[in-house]
């Protein structure tokens, strides 16, 4: 039978050394070489992780060659399909798909935990009017530990899963929260009577009373295809296996720190551009190169290795066929691009992109495809949700999968604080 281990020489000694090799249920398997520091004096070296497993996991699997992406076994392109966001989150959460009364319960306990306390209010006036909503998001959730002191009893799914719900239902509110201050507009409470992606969309452009007159921020009610093409997108946020923040997540949980302060820590590093702040960054790209004719000029600078810009929404560390996310959401473009009217500019621009990127040597030899936030953008435009809100739209998306990660960190027997070390070269 063949030995499932890894034998390493150090050349320097000859010493051989062994170690197990731990199979996947799918995708590679993982050396474990959590003794090579004791077995050999040596670390392992691997700066931004590009080779290591931190973890084992069950909740999402990605298969980068294939363009794969599961949620508990089930593929993205039917959850986006077939499923709501509440029923991905129940999923991601419970490890099964909601029976009826089950996600009736679920979705009920959500409208009930959408609520902030008015002692929280208080706190976005501390911030300037012009304030990034993912600054006010990020404290305002670390702000909401101090109302919740949890010391959870992992034993207690009741418990925890109180904990989850609690932070998916309040993530809209307080995101609204943010924005609305941004504007120095009055904040527009939770309806209770309201799905979870209305309710966001309403709590971003009501006006006080819960009412859709015609003015700035409300041109009409809001529409069904609206609320279907948000919750899309809430789906395909919802977790990406351990990508940067929620590896900041789960390295936050390993000090035993509130889980909210988890979140916020990952929302924190969802903000950069190499992450999800990717999303604001592709619209703003498509605004600043303004006309199909300048898109040539804009893929020079893109591939010139003197220059630092990049194509934003292009290229992914895992993903090195196409993002299966793309996918979905470029479908769901062509399908609104009459009945929402997105903008033809910003379409005709990222076709033109997209067209050269796909056939051009320098990206496809670097497999950069265009990802998940290349498209969210148009779409939530059309949405009327300004720029500053994408990330905190992905915010709210991903947020049940930061707390399921959370979750599966704490019940992991084998956790352990995260302490890697370094290789020194100073004096
Ligand atoms: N435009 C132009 N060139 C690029 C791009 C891009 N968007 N992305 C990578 N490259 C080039 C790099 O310059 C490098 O070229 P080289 O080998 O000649 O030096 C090569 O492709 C590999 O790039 P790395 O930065 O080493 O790849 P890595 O896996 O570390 O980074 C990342 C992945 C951060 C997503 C990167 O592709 C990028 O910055 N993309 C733009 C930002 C973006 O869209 N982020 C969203 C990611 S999806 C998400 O987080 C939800």
């Amino acid at each position: 039978m063949q030995k499932k281990t890894f034998t390493l020489i150090d050349n320097r000694t000859g010493k051989e050394v062994e170690y197990p090799i731990i199979e996947g249920t799918r995708g590679p398997a993982a050396v474990d070489f959590r003794n090579l520091f004791k077995d050999t004096g040596t670390f392992s070296y691997d700066p931004g992780y590009t080779s290591t497993a931190s973890c084992n996991s069950t909740i999402t699997f990605i298969d980068g060659a294939k363009g794969e992406l599961r949620y508990r076994g089930i593929p993205i392109e039917i959850l986006a399909k077939e499923h709501s966001y509440l029923e991905t989150c129940f999923l991601l959460l419970n490890e099964h798909l909601p029976s009826i009364s089950e996600l009736h319960n679920f979705d009920l306990e959500l409208r009930h935990r959408a609520f902030l306390h008015e002692g929280l209010r208080n706190l976005f006036n501390a911030f300037p009017d012009n304030a990034h909503p993912m600054a006010t998001l990020s404290a305002s959730v670390t702000a909401l530990a101090s109302f919740y002191q949890e010391h959870l009893d992992m034993n207690n799914e009741t418990e925890y899963h109180e904990m989850a719900h609690r932070i998916i239902a309040k993530m809209p509110t307080l995101a609204a929260f943010a924005y609305r201050h941004s504007l120095g507009i009055p904040f527009i409470q939770p309806d209770i009577d309201l799905s979870f992606t209305k309710n966001f969309l309403t709590m971003m452009r009501a006006y006080p009373g819960g009412k859709m007159h015609l003015g700035p921020l409300g041109h009409e009610e809001i529409k069904e295809i609206e609320v279907r093409a948000l919750d899309t997108i809430f789906t395909l946020h919802a977790d990406h296996e351990q990508n940067a923040s929620t590896t900041v997540v789960r390295n936050v949980a390993s000090t035993g720190a509130h889980p909210y302060v988890a979140i916020s820590s990952g929302i924190a590093a969802l903000w950069g551009r190499a992450h999800g702040g990717a999303n604001e960054s592709v619209i703003a790209q498509l605004e600043m190169i303004g006309s199909v004719e300048n898109v040539d000029a804009f893929i020079a600078r893109a591939k010139d290795p003197n220059d630092d810009f990049r194509l934003m929404g292009f290229g992914h560390r895992v993903y090195k066929n196409f993002d299966p996310r793309a996918q979905v959401l470029k479908k769901l473009q062509d399908e609104l691009k009459e009945t929402l009217g997105l903008d033809s500019r910003l379409l005709d621009i990222a076709g033109r992109i997209e067209e050269i990127a796909l056939n051009d040597e320098y990206f496809v030899s670097r497999h950069l495809y265009p990802n998940i936030d290349f498209y969210t953008g148009i779409i939530l435009t059309a949405l009327k949700i300004p720029k500053n809100m994408f990330t905190p739209v992905f915010v709210i998306g991903r947020t049940v999968g930061w707390i399921t990660q959370w979750i599966e960190f704490k019940k992991d027997p084998s956790s352990k604080i995260a302490r890697p070390r370094q290789l020194y070269l100073g004096d």
